[in-house]
């Protein structure tokens, strides 16, 4: 289990137990106990079994643009069991919700020694590039390879998308992000190009309320801007209609927009297209003409609760090469 850790004193107990029991990589006591007393006062997640804890990482701000990963350690009897890609993973999810594009973080370069090169392989297992050796930033025995992540690629935007379903701000999201994000769901790509899908972006707060109030049981009720999916459901060709993978597209391309700007948000159609039909209340309250459905909202604002990944399969269960093997 993965917990941000608010308490200065916790942090730094925390770090004490599991850097001294990593001395093969953290051997100089000072440099230790910088990282110790350090610690306390940076965003730092501590990963836990049976309530003991097995390995922590902290942030550190470098730039107004990018976090480093300030020290990580996992004791070397849970090594192999996920926690320092758990850890890593809140981590980043962290950084990127709070708006910065890029995380780095610096180890002894590959070649110079064999624990070293298992921690070389794993930043690369996790998505980071080699940036740039500095061979004298530390000393000529331990040259300083720099590693760095965007966290505003395609690929790191995927992958730090969740479903958040905690209480937003009360800052209004500016219309130019608003029209990105419509803008990123109106270029997905469409069955023949047919673009069965149209939306509507309400900001408004008096209309928002409104359609909060349509909405029982109640989500989304902070959001500060909501978009409405709309889609017509004509056929591409012959008796086929590819509506559903039309506006599935365009919702994925704009919740990836959403993250990416960071923003949160979640994929409300279930909720909303049931048995009660909320879509058809919020249609009316929204004059949308009867060729349209909507089929699903998407809150917009900035979050205000932590959130986690959900588990999901592995990818050697769900992903084959060559065949169903
Ligand atoms: C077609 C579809 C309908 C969904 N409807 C709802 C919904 O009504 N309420 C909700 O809380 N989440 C809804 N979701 C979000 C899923 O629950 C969520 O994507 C899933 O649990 C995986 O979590 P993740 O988005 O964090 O990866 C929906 C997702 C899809 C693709």
């Amino acid at each position: 289990m993965i917990r941000f850790i608010e308490d200065p004193e916790e942090r730094r107990k925390i770090s004490r137990v599991i850097l001294e029991a990593l001395t093969d990589w953290f051997e100089v006591e000072e440099s230790r106990e910088q990282y110790i007393k350090e610690s306390a006062d940076q965003p730092f997640w501590a990963a836990f079994e049976d309530e003991i804890p097995a390995g922590f990482l902290c942030l550190k701000e470098t730039g107004k643009e990018t976090m480093e990963l300030a020290v990580m350690g996992v004791r070397k009897d849970y090594h192999r069991k996920g926690f320092g890609r758990r850890l890593f993973e809140a981590a980043k999810d962290y950084a990127a919700r709070e708006g910065y594009s890029f995380i780095q973080v610096k180890t002894v370069r590959s070649g110079v020694y064999e624990d070293y090169d298992i921690t070389n392989e794993f930043y690369k297992s996790l998505g980071f590039k080699e940036l740039e050796v500095l061979e004298e930033y530390w000393d000529a025995a331990n040259p300083c390879q720099i590693y760095v992540m965007s966290l505003k690629s395609a690929i790191g935007t995927i992958t730090t998308r969740h479903s958040y379903r905690g209480k937003f701000s009360s800052d209004p999201v500016p219309r130019e992000d608003l029209i990105t994000i419509a803008s990123a769901g109106i270029s997905a790509p469409s069955g023949c190009n047919k673009q069965t899908t149209d939306l509507v972006i309400v900001d408004d707060a008096e209309l928002l309320d409104k359609i909060k109030g349509l909405i029982d049981p109640p989500v989304a009720q902070t959001a500060p801007a909501m978009i409405v999916v709309l889609t017509r459901r004509i056929n591409a060709y012959r008796d086929r209609c590819f509506a559903v993978q039309d506006y599935s597209a365009a919702i994925e391309n704009m919740l990836l927009a959403i993250v990416e700007l960071g923003y949160q948000s979640c994929w409300y159609e279930g909720h909303i297209t049931d048995d009660d039909r909320i879509c058809d209340k919020i249609a009316a309250e929204l004059g949308i003409p009867d060729e349209y459905d909507v089929v699903c909202i998407l809150p917009v604002g900035n979050a205000l609760d932590d959130f986690h990944a959900p588990s999901k399969r592995p990818f050697s269960e769900r992903v084959r090469f060559n065949g169903f093997n």
